[in-house]
């Protein structure tokens, strides 16, 4: 399709789709980044930061893509050679692990099928046999990205409990974050990992840790070389509302703008909104005949929905004509689900008729590319949408 009219339907699990008022909030004229205007700025943000992540303690912004900010929670706390707990949920869980390895640390990588989250279980053996305390960190994804798949981090850190053993606890909530219940403090969470780019409705730009006082006191012993990501600097400056570098000013424009949005609907609404749409999506899956790729019911993603294409059926070629039909993007498979699935964002600024848009797309894109599937997706959904 050459030219397109109406509006493009951004449907991959972010970035996500930036709404009217954010986007002119990032257009305000830019200020200087150390007068008394910009202090009030970052101070609301912070605070609405700590808000969201549920917690007492700093929240720390960089100018950064989500994977600075997972550097920024590894290199502030540990040191060289020291050994991290992880799991393979995903593709993004493993380039994690590959980010850990790059910088020295040594992890323990447990496998998972892609299709399930941290298993808890698993993390009480592996802490409970470790009686020299080797393990600084168990360092988990909360929402996989790749996969659909939520993590259970409340039973995570249960089962850490159990084992009274000190190591970190590290959550990636790049993709869960102001979209499904989190909660810094009250799960014990010391390094909360996140960007602005998905839950937050902002463009890509912002990495943020939410840090807790046992990470701050790691970070005082911790000896992985560090400098753009150092903490100190960054907490200490943003008491007076100031950065140690220049900060990324309209990006945080927008974030306040975010922020005022999420506190207008409430947390609480904002969560049900997507758990709501999440089932929806799903009921149109199971009405077309596909399959999740999440196997467990109680870690299906309230943010976004795996579906597998059936066996000699390429998921990108899918994808590919419900974008030029219908100007309609998916997210692609990741790593080693690529061209087996295709992946349906429905967290942010998200409502039932965008849902229903882009059901409808998926599902003329199913008959269109010849891919074996049951009609009534969509009226599936519906139907669910207008009884809830
Ligand atoms: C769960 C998760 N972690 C980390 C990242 C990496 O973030 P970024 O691409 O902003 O660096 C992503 C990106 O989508 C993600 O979904």
């Amino acid at each position: 399709m050459s030219s397109k009219s109406g509006r493009h339907f951004l449907q991959i699990p972010g970035p996500t789709n930036v709404p009217d008022r954010v986007l002119r909030a990032l257009s305000r004229p830019t200020i200087d980044h150390r007068g008394p205007e910009f202090g009030r700025l970052a101070r609301e943000v912070i605070e609405g930061l700590q808000q969201v992540c549920k917690t007492s303690g700093p929240v720390v912004i960089y100018p950064s893509s989500g994977t600075g900010a997972w550097e920024a929670a590894l290199v502030n706390t540990l040191s060289p050679g020291d050994k991290v707990l992880m799991f393979e949920t995903g593709h993004f869980a493993t380039l994690w692990r590959n980010m850990a390895v790059r910088l020295g640390l040594q992890v323990d990588f447990v496998p998972t099928d892609w299709r399930h989250g941290v298993d808890p279980d698993v993390v009480e053996a592996k802490l409970a046999e470790d009686r020299s305390h080797a393990i600084k960190a168990v360092a988990i994804v909360h929402n996989e990205t790749s996969t659909g798949v939520t993590s259970r981090v409340v039973d995570v850190r249960r089962q850490m409990d159990k084992t009274k053993h000190p190591a970190l606890l590290m959550v990636d909530t790049i993709s869960s974050l102001a979209s499904i219940d989190y909660r810094h403090d009250e799960w014990g969470v010391d390094v909360t990992v996140s960007c602005s780019q998905k839950g937050l409705m902002l463009p890509p730009g912002l990495g943020l840790n939410a840090v807790s006082e046992k990470a701050l006191a790691a970070a005082k012993s911790a000896r992985l070389p560090r400098s753009y990501w150092d903490w100190e600097p960054m907490v200490k400056d943003n008491k007076a509302g100031f950065f140690p570098y220049t900060p990324a000013t309209n990006l945080l424009y927008g974030l306040r703008e975010a922020l005022h949005m999420l506190f207008e609907e409430g947390l609480e609404n904002v969560f049900a909104r997507h758990d709501r749409h999440a089932e929806a999506t799903r009921r149109a899956v199971q009405a077309w005949g596909l399959e999740l790729v999440c196997l467990n019911p109680e870690e299906y993603s309230s943010s976004l929905t795996a579906v597998m294409v059936p066996e000699g059926h390429d998921a990108d070629a899918l994808r590919k004509v419900i974008l030029d039909r219908f100007d309609l993007s998916l997210g692609t498979g990741l790593g080693k689900l690529k061209s087996k699935i295709f992946r349906i964002g429905h967290l942010g600024d998200f409502n039932d008729l965008m849902l229903a848009g882009t059901l409808s797309g998926i599902e003329m894109g199913l008959a269109i590319a010849g891919v074996p599937f049951k009609t009534g997706g969509v009226v599936a959904a519906l139907e669910y949408l207008a009884s809830v």
